[in-house]
């Protein structure tokens, strides 16, 4: 492992000797006096500090992904590249991302400003300008217009001829088997359980877009961490004609782009599951990992009859989604094992649908999601349908009862009356701050009402 870890910020090598690894990069950042990247929530939510990360793909090729520096721990850092808004300019000369904020008045105070200049910097040079590259940065006082219309001004123009284009242009070797302090970053399985059994109490990370929230926080988490994000293995989606196999690392917006059209539930929720800084890191491991009741992927596994792929020093073995949550926030998953895949069957004439109800459209915790597979036969009778849901229950579930009353008919509008009463009735959910019990069974009921009209009629 490399002794004197580095990584690269703005161009240039810096040590990580003696780093808290656990330390936000935002931080790190403030205590070097770089203050351009802001701090608004400190919990992923509002872009304020949104930074370029340099991603290595497995072909050696470099990409900048916009990520939340108050989420990524220093210690996932050794052998990365990041830029910040302090290198953006040259000299005078400002950025053209910046230099459309300017034009299109898209600053008032300035606060949230660094954090868009970094997300359009990156939207421009990787050909994505335009709304969804903003969606993860909030504004309180400028309003949205001025920065739509400096967004879309960059999305009108030529890929920006910066000096970033020719670096990130350039192939970069695989990134190296790292240690900062107990952060460990092994560079394939066998290493990242030889790990596990040297120090069992280590937790696996990964983009650390919910452990990241609880080390912002300073909480203590875990003595050591064995990071799976630059494990090449669990950075791969095959696509078979019968499965779509799914690598546990693979950050979800490679899920949007390298899969959309596949599976109608899968492009229907990632959108929708957080924000693109997010998307840029979390994972299906993470997803999975964590078990939380509200995991938008989990309802879409469970629908879509889908296994989960684990490895521990035994072995490899798959679970049916069905088996693997056993109760709040436990599953199948030994704790010496890690997630390495989920695999989704490819059914011939299945129609499959999600829905995510928050209380805000995007950017939120679901208060239910909800996913749909049906298919029917020749003559038009339910021939197969599962109905998985999170919100309602100490784990994702499916509502066995009803799918069997749905089995075997027809889609008629006694039917699907029918249907509804049964989905209101199949849960006993709580009423929290985000919602009654009431109104989640009344989601339950609704969300396939507006499944069957919308791709059943
Ligand atoms: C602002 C914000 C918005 C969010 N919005 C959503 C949302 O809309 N929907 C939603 O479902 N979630 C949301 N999340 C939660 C989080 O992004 C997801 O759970 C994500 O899938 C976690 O992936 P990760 O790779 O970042 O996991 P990490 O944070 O790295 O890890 C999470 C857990 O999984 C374990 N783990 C990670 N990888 C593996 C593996 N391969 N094998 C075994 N265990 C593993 C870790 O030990 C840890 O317990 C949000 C989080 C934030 C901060
Ligand atoms: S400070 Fe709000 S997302 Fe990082
Ligand atoms: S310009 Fe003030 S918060 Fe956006």
């Amino acid at each position: 492992m490399d002794e004197q870890p580095t990584f690269t910020l703005n161009g240039r090598a810096q040590s990580l000797a003696g780093v808290d690894p656990r330390q936000s990069l935002l931080r790190w950042l403030k205590q070097q006096r770089l203050h351009g990247s802001k701090e608004g929530c400190g919990d992923g939510d509002c872009g304020a500090c949104t930074v370029a990360l340099v991603d290595v793909r497995g072909d050696g090729s470099a990409h900048y992904q916009a990520v939340n520096s108050c989420l990524l721990p220093m210690g996932s850092l050794p052998g990365r590249e990041v830029v910040t808004v302090e290198a953006l300019a040259d000299g005078e000369r400002l950025h053209p991302a910046q230099q459309a904020m300017v034009e299109c008045h898209g600053s008032q105070c300035g606060y949230c400003t660094p954090g868009f200049v970094m997300s359009l910097f990156v939207a421009g040079h990787n050909g994505e300008a335009g709304d969804t590259a903003i969606e993860g940065n909030l504004c309180r006082c400028t309003g949205y217009l001025p920065i739509r219309a400096a967004a879309r001004r960059l999305a009108d123009s030529p890929p920006p001829a910066d000096r970033f284009a020719a670096t990130i242009a350039a192939p970069r070797p695989p990134l190296p088997t790292v240690a900062l302090g107990r952060y460990f970053s092994p560079t394939s399985v066998s290493a990242a359980l030889a790990l596990k059994a040297q120090y069992p109490d280590a937790m696996w990370i990964n983009g650390a877009t919910d452990l990241g929230v609880n080390l912002s926080r300073g909480q203590a988490v875990a003595p050591a961490f064995i990071a799976l994000d630059r494990i090449t293995q669990l950075h791969l989606i095959t696509v078979t004609q019968d499965s779509l196999r799914i690598g546990a690392s693979v950050p979800l917006t490679r899920i949007e782009q390298e899969v959309h059209g596949m599976f109608g539930a899968l492009d229907d929720m990632l959108p929708w599951f957080a924000a693109r800084q997010v998307r840029n890191r979390a994972s299906f491991g993470g997803n999975l990992g964590s078990a939380s009741p509200i995991g938008d992927l989990l309802p879409i596994l469970l629908a879509l009859d889908s296994r989960i792929h684990l490895r521990g020093v035994q072995g490899e073995r798959s679970v049916a989604a069905d088996d693997f949550f056993l109760g709040y926030r436990k599953t199948a998953r030994a704790d010496d094992e890690l997630i390495v895949a989920v695999s989704l069957p490819r059914t011939a004439q299945q129609i499959s649908a999600s829905y995510k109800v928050a209380k805000r459209q995007s950017d939120d915790i679901s208060i239910v999601a909800a996913c749909f597979a049906l298919q029917r036969d020749a003559d038009g009778r339910v021939a197969q349908v599962r109905m998985a849901f999170g919100g309602v229950a100490a784990t994702p579930c499916r509502a066995l009862a009803v799918e069997a009353f749905v089995r075997g008919k027809i889609l008629d509008e006694a039917t699907v009356s029918e249907t509804r009463e049964r989905l209101r009735a199949a849960f006993t959910p709580l009423s929290d701050h985000r919602a009654s019990a009431d109104y989640r069974r009344a989601l339950c009921a609704n969300l396939f009402v507006r499944f069957v009209a919308e791709h059943c009629a």
